[in-house]
């Protein structure tokens, strides 16, 4: 336990909703197929002129304000996404300058929908050995901008948005308990998701836009999940010394309502005790954890010494856990 609590937590999403209702009108799908196999309704999907960057720093100024933290007082910005803006520079950096946190050090991290858990343990292995008491992580996604929107096994679930929390370095016994990062790297492409002009090695500027979108076989991902979501749990709660009877907030990875459910069942731990909101937002990979997790600090969901526990899992193969004493 070193000490390092979120003190404030934010969010940052598109406006426009596309809803079930709309994306049949794209693909041969209907609102009742999506409700039942995956429990969406409805997504943000960013306009022309948003990015990754817009979401992300309007999470990052939200954080900042809960906490009564100027940006000046960052020192580390750590932005979780598998869609920057760019591949040059970080993402982290142009939200730096969009936030005015103009002390901080930046850098992107990819480790898809698993990105927020694995940012948190930088930031929490950092601080405050590198100096670090105030540390911004963040999960942000335009997927939009690499779904192939034909391709309805991966255009139903995937959307746009972003979350932040601000983590500060202060002592005590509250805060990040434990962080535990998994990955493997055998799956093969297509097994999970890749952008085949970064898969193949091709370069980037060939090929059309459906080219470079995620794939995904659906069942293969779907029974992974199924064991990362509790692998993670009980991984991060070994290592914090607590048992799973005593966790009072579950927030998963939101990629599909029927994972949940067998995450929940897998673990013991009561349905209720796991928020969900991926109803509203759909699959914001690496922004999902951080988006929940605001939307249940700011209903008040989340009480003093609560024991909280996060599970990512998703392309890599990437699972990851962490338990916090909220
Ligand atoms: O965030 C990173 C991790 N990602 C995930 O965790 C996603 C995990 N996977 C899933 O959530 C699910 O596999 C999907 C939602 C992608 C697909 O659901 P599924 O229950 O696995 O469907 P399926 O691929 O087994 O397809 C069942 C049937 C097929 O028809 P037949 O062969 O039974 O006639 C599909 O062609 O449903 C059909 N289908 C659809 N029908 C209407 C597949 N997608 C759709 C669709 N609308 N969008």
């Amino acid at each position: 336990m070193k000490g390092n609590r979120i003190i404030g937590t934010g969010a940052g999403y598109p406006d426009q909703i596309m809803t079930n209702e709309d994306i049949a009108k794209i693909v041969d799908t209907t609102d009742e197929w999506i409700t039942v196999r995956t429990g969406i309704k409805e997504r943000r999907i960013a306009e022309e002129h948003e990015s990754t960057s817009d979401f992300a720093a309007t999470a990052s100024l939200r954080a900042c304000e809960m906490a009564g933290v100027d940006p000046e007082e960052i020192d580390l910005i750590i932005l979780a996404t598998l869609s920057p803006d760019m591949l040059i520079p970080a993402t982290a950096c142009i939200v730096q300058d969009k936030i005015g946190a103009k002390n901080a050090a930046c850098f992107d991290l990819e480790a898809a929908c698993s990105g927020f858990v694995y940012g948190l343990a930088c930031a929490n292995g950092m601080m405050p050995e590198a100096g670090i008491k105030h540390a911004l992580v963040i999960g942000a996604e335009t997927l939009s901008r690499v779904i192939d929107w034909s391709d309805r096994n991966t255009c139903v679930i995937f959307a746009d948005g972003a979350g932040a929390a601000l983590v500060k370095h202060e002592g005590g016994d509250r805060g990040i308990m434990s962080t535990y990062l998994r990955a493997d790297g055998s799956a093969p492409p297509p097994w999970l998701m890749v952008s085949p002009g970064v898969a193949y090695r091709g370069p980037f500027s060939e090929g059309s836009g459906t080219d470079f979108a995620i794939r995904m076989e659906g069942k293969e991902v779907f029974k992974f999940g199924v064991k990362a979501l509790p692998d993670a749990v009980i991984g991060a709660a070994e290592r914090a010394g607590v048992s799973i009877e005593d966790i009072d907030m579950v927030i998963p990875h939101q990629a599909n309502i029927r994972i949940i459910d067998a995450g929940a069942k897998a673990l013991g731990i009561d349905r209720d005790k796991f928020f969900v909101n991926l109803d509203k937002f759909g699959n914001t990979s690496a922004g999902t954890i951080p988006l929940a997790m605001d939307q249940a600090n700011r209903e008040d969901r989340l009480k003093e010494g609560d024991l909280l526990a996060l599970s990512g899992f998703g392309a890599g193969l990437t699972w990851a856990g962490s338990i916090i004493r909220w």
